[in-house]
Formats: C-alpha cells, structure tokens, sequence
C-alpha cells in the first residue's frame, strides 16, 4: 500500500555557509563555502515523505521573487502534489543557516510567505480528507495549523505533529494531535516540565522524542515505551537529519500503522542519520533504497 501523506507546512530557501566554529554573539568569524538549497521544515518533510516511498501533497506558500520558483521546481522534482502550493506577493521564506566541522549549526528563520498561508481552501482540506497522515510544523500561522488539524480530525486522518521551531503550544492544538514528534529541547519548552515524556503524555496519547545520535523513543498513554540507537555515521551536517526522520515516520506510520513502531521508529533513525551525513537540507534527504540499505545494515537481526 502506498502511504498518502499531506504536509501544511513552510518552505524556505536556506543560505547555507560552512565554518570552523560557529560565531557567538557579536562576533564575526570566517566562514568557508556558501550555497542555497531549497528547505523549510514543511518542504523537507514533504519531500523527505516523498523519497521515502508516499504519495505526497503540499499546502504551503511561497513568495513572487526568483527563490519561490527554485521552491516550487524543488517540490515538483521530488513528485511532491504541488496543487496547494501558493504563490503570494513579496519575498519567500528564507533560513540563514551556519554549519560548522562538528555538524552543529544555527538556524534564523525569516517567514515571508509562510506568513501569508493564513485560510485553508475546500480542496486542501479534500486532500488531507484523503491522506493517511497529515505532517504539520510550526513554521506557518498556528491557526493554520489549528484548522488543517482539525480537517484532519474530523476525516479520520491521523494527526503528526512535529513541534518545531519549539512552542508551547494551545490545547486546542494538541487536543487534535495523535502523535507529537520533539527532539529534547522543544519537549521540555511543549511540556514546560523537568520530566517532559510524562508531562507529554497528559497533552497528547503518543510522543516520538528524537535524541540525536542516541536514537529515538517512542511513549504512548496505553503503556507503550521503547527506544532504539541511532545507526553511527559520521555526520557532516545535522541540518535537516529531523525532517528526514519525521517524513521518514510518517511514512512507515501510514504504511504500517501503531502496531509495527518499533520498525517505523528504526526505519526513521535510518532516514535521520542518512540524510546527516551529506550537506545541505532537502538535497540531504535520503531515498527509500538509501533508508532501507542504512536500516538493515544498522539492525540486522533485530525483532
Ligand atoms: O529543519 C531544517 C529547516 O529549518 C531548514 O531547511 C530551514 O529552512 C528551517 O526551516
């Protein structure tokens, strides 16, 4: 069965420049390479699902200068469903990003048209009607978010969101959600507790926490708890390693379901890790081969 997969989410254009370290505040340093590569944490999910294996569709926006052309052709290369992809007047998404030699970066968003994917149409809320999952972020308006949830709710499509950039969050939100996806730190700022997966658990049924490369876990309220390594690799460039997990998860999510985590929890950290050992966001993002490949070398044997 082919996982269908909608992502309402951002797209961005990521001006990317490598360097020895990573400069504090106030400080100029030398950086090295530079280059733009499509990203936006919604566009990469998208086309991270895509590659994955989904039938996936985007709902998004983008801006009317040169950069929101590179981001849709970006999409469409990926065989990503562009029909809810807008194009609305004024700059694109864009994400300064710094990457220095031990793979850490940091990231300043500036939303552009992002900002402006402020109404749902009758076709984008047919389309996630019509998906196994619905991806969401928090890159665009939360009350975006809100509605495409709440189409997704009342279709019986299963709700993933993935809290990043970190919010805390409304529980009009996270009522609607069926699985919350956080890396540490956005469960701590979601949760707002020293003990977050508990605190989590009262807010939604089921949480991924992603714990860079120690792996992942995966918690739910019907008593569920497992946590698997990461594959080790040596990591160039952790920039979009969260996306490529997530699309990865939805993926397995749609294909297989709750009962069969455990693989869909490996078969992410496989995406995750694959996709940090290249640079470069939505360039980074593996394919279903390179996934399966990285998956059974790293967890041959395992049940
Ligand atoms: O998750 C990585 C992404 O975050 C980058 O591609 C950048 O655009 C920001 O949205």
């Amino acid at each position: 069965m082919t996982a269908r997969v909608v992502v309402v989410g951002s797209t961005n254009l990521d001006l990317v420049v490598t360097t020895p370290q990573l400069p504090r505040p106030g400080e100029t340093v030398l950086g090295e390479d530079f280059r733009t590569v499509p990203g936006g944490k919604g566009a990469n999910q998208a086309v991270a699902a895509a590659r994955a294996g989904a039938d996936c569709a985007f709902v998004g926006a983008v801006g009317s200068d040169d950069f929101g052309v590179r981001l849709r052709d970006s999409l469409v290369a990926a065989s990503v469903d562009v029909r809810g992809l807008r194009t609305v007047p004024g700059p694109s998404g864009v994400a300064l990003i710094a990457v220095d030699q031990a793979a850490e970066n940091f990231i300043v968003v500036a939303p552009g048209a992002n900002g402006a994917l402020a109404d749902l149409t009758d076709d984008d809320r047919a389309a996630i009607g019509a998906a196994d999952v619905l991806l969401l972020q928090l890159e665009v308006p939360l009350p975006t978010v809100v509605a495409a949830a709440g189409a997704a709710r009342a279709a019986g499509t299963t709700v993933v969101l993935n809290a990043a950039p970190a919010a805390s969050l409304p529980a009009e939100l996270l009522d609607l959600v069926d699985l919350l996806v956080v890396n540490e730190h956005e469960a701590a700022v979601v949760s707002r507790a020293a003990e977050p997966l508990d605190a989590l658990l009262e807010l939604v049924p089921r949480v991924v926490m992603t714990l860079g490369a120690r792996g992942a876990l995966y918690a739910d309220r019907f008593g569920r708890r497992l946590e698997v390594p990461a594959p080790r690799i040596e990591a160039v460039d952790t920039t979009a390693a969260g996306d490529a997990f997530t699309g990865a998860l939805a993926v397995g999510w749609a294909e297989q379901g709750e009962a069969a985590i455990a693989h869909t929890l490996r078969w992410a950290c496989a995406a995750g890790a694959a996709c940090a050992e290249r640079a470069g966001a939505s360039s980074a993002l593996p394919d279903r081969a390179t996934i399966d490949a990285l998956h059974d070398a790293t967890y041959r044997g395992t049940p």
